[in-house]
């Protein structure tokens, strides 16, 4: 069996977050025929795994077997360091069921503050998994590392990115110009190292 992904295989992308699967389509460049796990009806799998990489594994591996389609997945997030690398795989999670990030930033400020650290690194990871149905996988990681302002400054993009600076630069993911992001980010990262691995 080849681990090679030709142009124009179809595959079935594991996320059900339209901001995500955005950008997973623009990452991917036409390349492939996508459908999305939602679209295709298939069960959001739980989360039980401590790593990112571990936690896309599981999502490819479900969504492959249930659809008899190669399955891209991925599990991302913001690791504050002077928070232990919370919230880390937990991310969509201090949104709460409303997936209202205004709450999750200032969950990440009122958390910080109580650390009365004034360390505010972070980083953003993207782990992505290709699975084969009942067949391998392949798992790779993407980071990028930055600091955290406050208050939140941008309307673009989506999540944490308003809060967070990448290194070396000024404004927020959330100011940025989406390319911009795209070209720098823990996800376009993951996808180089993805590319190296099966395209
Ligand atoms: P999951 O991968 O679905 O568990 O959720 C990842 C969560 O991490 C998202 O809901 C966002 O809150 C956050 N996140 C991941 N990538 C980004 C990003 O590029 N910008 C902002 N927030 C992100």
């Amino acid at each position: 069996m080849s681990l090679f992904l030709d142009p124009g295989t179809r595959l079935v992308a594991a996320t059900h977050n339209p901001g995500k699967a955005r950008e997973l389509a623009a990452l991917l460049e036409g390349r492939f025929d996508v459908v999305s796990a939602a679209e295709l009806g298939l069960r959001e799998p739980e989360e039980p795994e401590s790593t990112f990489v571990g936690n896309a594994i599981v999502k490819a591996r479900a969504a492959a077997d249930a659809s008899g389609l190669i399955a891209l997945a991925d599990d991302s997030g913001l690791c504050v360091a002077a928070l232990g690398g919370q919230p880390g795989i937990h991310s969509a999670r201090w949104a709460g069921p409303t997936k209202d990030f205004g709450h999750a930033i200032d969950l990440v400020e009122s958390r910080l503050a109580d650390t009365e650290s004034d360390d505010v690194s972070a980083w953003f990871v993207c782990a992505l998994a290709v699975a084969w149905p009942n067949g391998p996988v392949v798992a790779v990681e993407g980071r990028i590392d930055g600091a955290l302002t406050f208050p939140r400054r941008g309307g673009r993009g989506f999540g944490y990115d308003p809060i967070f600076i990448p290194e070396g630069g000024a404004l927020t993911f959330g100011e940025m110009d989406p390319g911009a992001k795209d070209a720098i980010s823990h996800r376009a990262r993951a996808f180089a190292a993805l590319k190296a691995a099966l395209f």
